[in-house]
């Protein structure tokens, strides 16, 4: 579905109509709240960069870092595909981990997910090693 655009290039395109809209909001760092019109597909984290949120996202979304960590509130938590093991390690080594933890690049909208609030943790560690050449998959 996504053929042609390279990482993060979805996430700039409007939605094509109401239909497409999921709202998100994301919680930063200091409890503000910035309210964004996502859509169906969207990536969290290269939606978060669209918007100017600093959530990281050091190894575009290949999995091999944690710097794009959110906590999902838990209505919504339940609501997302779980989590892979690779994600798991990853989370187990960020600061602040908590039971509703999730890393931001692997979630994707839905309209199941209308109103998804995303909160951004008060660190994130970037062990992302430079040279670090993701494998494809
Ligand atoms: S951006 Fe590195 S795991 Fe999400």
């Amino acid at each position: 579905m996504f053929a042609g655009l390279r990482h993060g290039e979805y996430e700039w395109q409007d939605p094509k109509s109401e239909d497409e809209v999921v709202n998100i909001v994301y919680i930063d760092k200091d409890g503000n709240r910035i309210n964004v019109k996502g859509k169906v597909g969207d990536n969290v984290m290269y939606l978060a960069h669209r918007h100017e949120i600093p959530m990281e996202g050091a190894c575009e979304a290949s999995l091999a870092c944690t710097t794009c960590h959110v906590y999902v509130q838990s209505d919504y938590f339940d609501k997302l595909p779980p989590s892979e093991e690779k994600e798991d390690d990853l989370l187990d080594m960020a600061p602040f981990l908590k039971e509703n933890s999730r890393l931001g690049c692997q979630i994707t909208l839905t309209k199941e997910l209308e109103g998804i609030e995303v909160q951004l943790p008060k660190a994130t560690r970037n062990f992302y090693v430079d040279g670090h050449k993701p494998k494809p998959h």
